[in-house]
């Protein structure tokens, strides 16, 4: 593959069946090894809410979706579990939830970022949609290290479609506004959208490379029974190992980025996990769910979600026998960007 690879040189990697997909799995990992190194970093997901105002066709916490319990973690209650996390040895928390833009909504996150940084030693990754620049300069300012945004698909007009309330230049200029801000940025997409083609899969890897990201969660499309996409199959149902096909070419378009062993690839690979097999196919960050057992039940995104009968510290305690089988180690410190550029 030449230095920047092209669309071509992407579908060519997408394509590879039988032993030369093993081969591709060994060089990603082989990659992952060279610039990553063996550590894997750690980092808590805190879904806080799931009130959303949105509709996007595939997600099951979608603002249409009155079969939900809706529910908002006040402060205290996220940090009681911001407090155990370091013991845990994630060292950033992910603060997650739908997406509302309210002032009120806003006003406590920020105070809610400024409490973490003051009262424990974590990094802060927010990840909850699309604001004004203005708003993400506040939350930079009380002090957000990171943002995740997924962009979901580069197809402008698939994206469309599955997004009633956004277009893709929106999301993109959302991304840009991070970046400007000095905010670590992470992007990435659903594999396998009802829509999507190989093409596209390509474009998606591409797009995550021309962003310069630090980091780039991608995981599986899995149909929601209360969505719009019900019934809608996953773009690679006859061939499910695209999923990691995926994961493996997109370590290889993009070796010094951050790419976490996603949820969704254990709902749809059980066992084996997909999460181990993702770690050893370019994945080099897992990210616990450190929610309370009360409310995970109601952050259902997609069937089969795991650990929703677990705790933040059952989960932590996972975690690190799934990494000592693997003969990985835990990672120390933040786990920041490696771009040299971004570092704090
Ligand atoms: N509201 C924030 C946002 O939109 O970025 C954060 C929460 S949103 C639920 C987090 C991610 O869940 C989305 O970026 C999407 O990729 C993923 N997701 C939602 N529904 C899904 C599904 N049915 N299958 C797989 N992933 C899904
Ligand atoms: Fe709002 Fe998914 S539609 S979080």
């Amino acid at each position: 593959m030449r230095d920047s690879p092209q669309v071509d040189d992407v579908l060519s990697l997408l394509q590879a069946r039988g032993s030369a997909r093993q081969a591709l799995y060994e060089r990603a990992d082989a990659l992952r090894r060279a610039t990553m190194g063996e550590q894997v970093f750690l980092r808590g997901i805190v879904e806080f809410s799931n009130i959303c105002a949105n509709d996007c066709l595939y997600c099951g916490i979608r603002a249409s979706n009155d079969g939900v319990r809706r529910y908002r973690m006040s402060e205290d209650e996220v940090l009681t579990v911001a407090r155990r996390m370091d013991d845990w040895h994630q060292h950033t928390i992910v603060l997650q939830a739908g997406e509302t833009d309210s002032s009120a909504g806003n006003d406590r996150l920020e105070a809610l970022i400024g409490r973490i940084k003051a009262e424990t030693p974590l990094s802060v990754t927010v990840s909850v949609g699309n604001r004004p620049r203005a708003v993400y300069a506040r939350w930079r300012a009380a002090g957000m290290d990171r943002y995740l945004l997924r962009f979901e698909t580069s197809d402008a007009e698939l994206f469309a479609r599955l997004h009633p309330a956004c277009t893709l230049a929106e999301r993109l200029a959302c991304l840009r506004d991070l970046r400007d801000l000095g905010v670590q940025v992470g992007s990435g997409f659903m594999i396998g959208l009802p829509g999507e083609t190989l093409e596209t899969l390509a474009r998606n890897i591409l797009l995550c490379r021309d962003l310069d990201l630090d980091m780039i969660g991608i995981g599986p499309f899995i149909a929601h029974p209360a969505t719009p996409l019900a019934d809608a199959a996953n773009a690679y149902a006859d061939d499910p190992d695209m999923h990691f096909v995926a994961l493996a070419a997109l370590r290889i378009a993009n070796p010094d980025a951050h790419i976490p062993a996603t949820t969704a690839f254990d709902a749809l690979f059980p066992s084996p996990s997909g999460r181990d097999l993702a770690l050893q196919r370019g994945a080099n960050v897992f990210m616990p769910n450190s929610t309370p057992g009360e409310y995970r039940r109601d952050y259902m995104l997609y069937p089969d979600k795991p650990c929703v009968d677990e705790t933040g510290g059952m989960c932590a305690f996972c975690v690190a026998g799934r990494l000592e089988m693997l003969g990985r180690q835990i990672g120390a410190g933040p786990g920041h960007s490696l771009k040299s550029a971004r570092q704090p």
